[in-house]
């Protein structure tokens, strides 16, 4: 029998209440990768004619990615309310008001890639309310940092579709089987290899990096001789830093002067598999577990990947 989802309960002392999310994460992967197959001929690829919160054009797919992933959460009944990067405010599930777990998400990641058939992916965390269970909860429940995470991981829409997750226990990576239509248990006890690997960043960037990142980067490519990929979506960037080793980096630049990526639902999610992964996750000078999160759509720089590869490029 190949092991499935359902291992989650065993790992860990937070797996059994995480496995009903954490399989909500899995249903709406399968219906997200389903609704991206078939875009093309549903007229659904392109722009919605919106702008997100961030000002950034929304794509139809991450309005349609949005509202799966909201409506598999709510059919948990463990889930009071979502953080969206598609969502300007917290979105409180009325019937489940009292249930005591937030998800944050990154419904559809790397959505750039979406007309070139490239990868995307969906990134998540879950925290604990603070709020009392018979209170509305509220956007001060998920400013917590990502010490606090009880679960997060990532779906990764390639050639194959896959969840990795950790539920503070290391790290699982399940593969979509086609011929039993579940996740099965592919890539267990994920790893971090200490050297080796690639560094992964817009290096077009580099002369409006702030901090003295371009300098940094000369030395650590000179000292480690790594070569580099980079697809742009930061779950397929990972996902690679991950399995190969090597840094993945947003550093904070003259246009995004406190960083491009998302506190809540990129940086914090990733930091954490990546050191459930034995990886190292920093940010502007502290841990990104550290960061004290400030508001729910905040950006911070990040530097992500082998403890060996993330001191070479910032020590
Ligand atoms: P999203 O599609 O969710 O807005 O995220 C895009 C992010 C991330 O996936 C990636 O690492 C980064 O933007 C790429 O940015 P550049 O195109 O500036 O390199
Ligand atoms: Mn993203
Ligand atoms: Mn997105």
């Amino acid at each position: 029998m190949p092991t499935t989802l359902n291992n989650i309960a065993k790992q860990g002392a937070n797996g059994a209440a995480m496995m009903p999310i954490i399989q909500g994460v899995g249903r709406a992967a399968i219906e997200i990768a389903a609704v991206l197959r078939g875009a093309v001929f549903r007229g659904a690829l392109g722009e919605a004619g919106g702008e997100n919160v961030q000002g950034e054009q929304q794509q139809k797919l991450d309005v349609l990615s949005d509202e799966i992933f909201l409506e598999e959460m709510r059919s948990t009944g463990f889930v009071c309310a979502v953080g969206s990067e598609e969502q300007e405010e917290l979105l409180v599930i009325d019937e489940y008001a009292h249930a005591d777990y937030l998800v944050l998400v990154d419904p559809l990641d790397g959505s750039s890639n979406l007309d070139v058939d490239g990868p995307v992916g969906t990134i998540f965390s879950v925290v604990k309310r603070e709020t009392p269970n018979d209170q509305q909860p509220d956007v001060s429940d998920t400013l917590q940092a990502g010490r606090n995470v009880v679960a997060a991981g990532y779906v990764l829409y390639g050639p194959a579709l896959m969840l990795v997750c950790s539920v503070g226990a290391g790290v699982n990576g399940y593969t979509f089987n086609p011929n039993d239509a579940r996740f099965e248990l592919s890539h267990p006890d994920m790893r971090i290899p200490e050297t080796g690997g690639y560094y992964s960043v817009n290096e077009s960037n580099k002369d409006k990096w702030l901090d003295g990142m371009g300098d940094n980067l000369d030395r650590m490519k000179a000292e480690t001789g790594l070569g580099m990929r980079y697809v742009g979506a930061m779950v397929a960037d990972m996902h690679r830093t991950l399995l190969k080793g090597g840094v993945f980096l947003y550093p904070a630049d003259q246009k995004n002067v406190t960083g491009k990526l998302r506190l809540l639902y990129e940086a914090i999610p990733m930091g954490f598999v990546m050191e459930q992964a034995g990886g190292k996750a920093m940010s502007a000078g502290q841990p990104v577990l550290d960061v004290e999160p400030e508001a729910l759509h905040q950006r911070v720089p990040v530097y992500l990947g082998s403890a060996t590869n993330v001191d070479a490029l910032l020590g």
